[in-house]
């Protein structure tokens, strides 16, 4: 039975999840709660190979519906190995991305539809879905400018699409936040990190009330 709170956080490339994972997990942890951060695709072993076999810049051949089918594998082995013990035992959970990714990256974005990709997931994640999702919301033009600015960010088979698929990627997004308006929460990620971060613990605070107020172990 799941105790801890799923948190995912979303967005395009250079949206600065990453900033905005680290920020949220030191906070967590300094009030006390247990908190275990990780990323999709990938975060245990197995999903980290298959992360590098969609990711890999030579694989230019990949089917589309054969990408939709290895985020979805690697989302399962990622669940059971790593993110329902977690909940499990109490322990809340930030994912860097997770299925709404795949819905807007290969369901809206490569055109596999939002349907057809959902199906896949949905017998992937058995009904896990999060408590809330951040949607980080950049442009691709300011996005991708960000990742190009950052030496330490690798470049990947998906960053080399073209503008116009990034601009579908956040359309997909926006078709979601109107689907689910209960889960997904957006950010102006083209604010500073600070900004974005304060909005994001109002945002948690509205949503679970007290999460950050007192020093308890949980
Ligand atoms: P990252 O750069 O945030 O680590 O994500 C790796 C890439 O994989 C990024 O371009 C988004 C993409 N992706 C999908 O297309 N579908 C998915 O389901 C996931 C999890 C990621």
């Amino acid at each position: 039975m799941k105790k801890g709170v799923f948190i995912t956080i979303e967005g395009g490339e250079g949206a600065g999840k990453s900033t905005l994972i680290e920020q949220l997990s030191n906070t967590m942890i300094q009030k006390g709660r247990l908190v275990m951060t990780t990323r999709e695709p990938g975060g245990i072993p197995i999903a980290e190979q298959i992360r590098s076999v969609i990711l890999d810049r030579g694989n230019i051949t990949m089917d589309a519906r054969t990408e939709a089918l290895l985020y979805a594998a690697a989302r399962r082995q990622h669940l059971v190995e790593k993110v329902v013990p977690a909940l499990e035992k109490g322990t809340h959970v930030i994912c860097d991305r997770f299925v709404d990714s795949s819905l807007a990256y290969q369901g809206y974005a490569r055109g596999l539809g939002m349907d057809e990709v959902w199906a896949i997931n949905s017998f992937a994640i058995q009904n896990l879905m999060p408590d809330l999702t951040i949607y980080m919301d950049a442009s691709p033009e300011i996005g991708l400018s960000r990742i190009k600015q950052s030496a330490e960010r690798e470049v990947n088979r998906l960053d080399l699409e073209k503008r116009s698929f990034h601009e579908r990627v956040r359309e997909g997004y926006m078709q979601l936040l109107k689907k689910h308006p209960d889960r997904i929460v957006l950010i102006n990620a083209e604010q500073s990190p600070e900004k974005v971060f304060c909005d994001v613990l109002t945002v948690i605070e509205q949503r679970f009330a007290g999460f950050f107020a007192t020093d308890v172990k949980s």
